[in-house]
């Protein structure tokens, strides 16, 4: 019968499809393989990085890491860490950082980043500017041929007062480029107010915007804007988990 001729065939195996929080968790466990004993950890923020911290917790209750200072991007990281028994410490105590390990939502060919779509960009580049080694870890849906190629938002902290203001001045800096600028809300139709207790100004882009640079400072020079999500020639390693393996990137 059919049947006897379907167990007389050898066991097929399935194909193996990997989840994107798997390959998001592939990435974090081999940015943990460069964690050493001693060092002072920037723990970053988002559902990528937070298996890092999963990991690292599991690695210090194992006793295969000891003597782990993190410093949180974020009052979330902060709570995951605590509940792992991660010893914390602040920036001020601990102004040079040995390593950081933090997610993105886009990573251009030269590694220059987009951060933020969590709302944690502040604190994220305030850490991962201080840090000695900044590993980027992503699935390979965040690869973008240049900053904003997503079509995803680009985010920008900006202090709530007069925030309309401050979001037609960035729209019109990026004019050229067809950018809209939108207040982030969060799910009960209100600002969404950060960590920090400001808003975040989306901006989509519809066209590559010429020099990174000269744009970070333009929206820096706006009165109004406490900081933005680019993070301009940051990353040393950007680590990518795709479905045919992972992929190691140094600047
Ligand atoms: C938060 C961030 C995150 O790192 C970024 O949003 C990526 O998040 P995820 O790993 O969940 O995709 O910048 O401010």
């Amino acid at each position: 019968s059919s049947m006897e001729a379907l167990s007389l065939s050898p066991p097929m195996s399935p194909p193996v499809v990997l989840t994107q929080d798997e390959l998001k968790r592939i990435a974090a466990y081999k940015a943990v393989e460069f964690v050493e004993s001693g060092m002072v950890l920037g723990l970053g923020t988002g559902s990528t990085a937070k298996h890092a911290v999963d990991r690292i917790g599991e690695l210090l209750r194992q006793g295969k890491l000891s003597n782990i200072v993190g410093i949180p991007t974020s009052k979330k990281t902060e709570e995951q860490a605590l509940s792992l028994g991660i010893p914390l410490a602040d920036l001020d105590s601990h102004p040079t950082i040995d390593l950081a390990i933090d997610g993105a939502d886009e990573v251009d060919p030269h590694l220059n980043l987009v951060k933020g779509r969590g709302g944690s960009l502040l604190r994220e580049k305030m850490v991962e500017g201080a840090c000695k080694k900044f590993i980027v870890i992503v699935d390979e849906s965040k690869l973008v041929k240049y900053v904003g190629g997503s079509g995803l938002a680009m985010p920008v902290e900006v202090v709530p007062i007069w925030w309309a203001t401050t979001a037609r001045k960035l729209q019109s800096l990026f004019e050229e480029s067809g950018c809209v600028a939108k207040l982030r809300k969060d799910s009960k139709g209100e600002p969404f107010v950060t960590d920090n207790g400001n808003y975040v100004i989306d901006l989509y882009l519809k066209k590559e915007i010429g020099d990174l640079q000269v744009a970070s400072d333009a929206m820096l020079r706006i009165t109004g804007v406490v900081e933005h999500g680019m993070f301009l020639d940051m990353a040393t390693t950007v680590i990518v988990a795709g479905e045919l393996g992972i992929t190691i990137k140094h600047k």
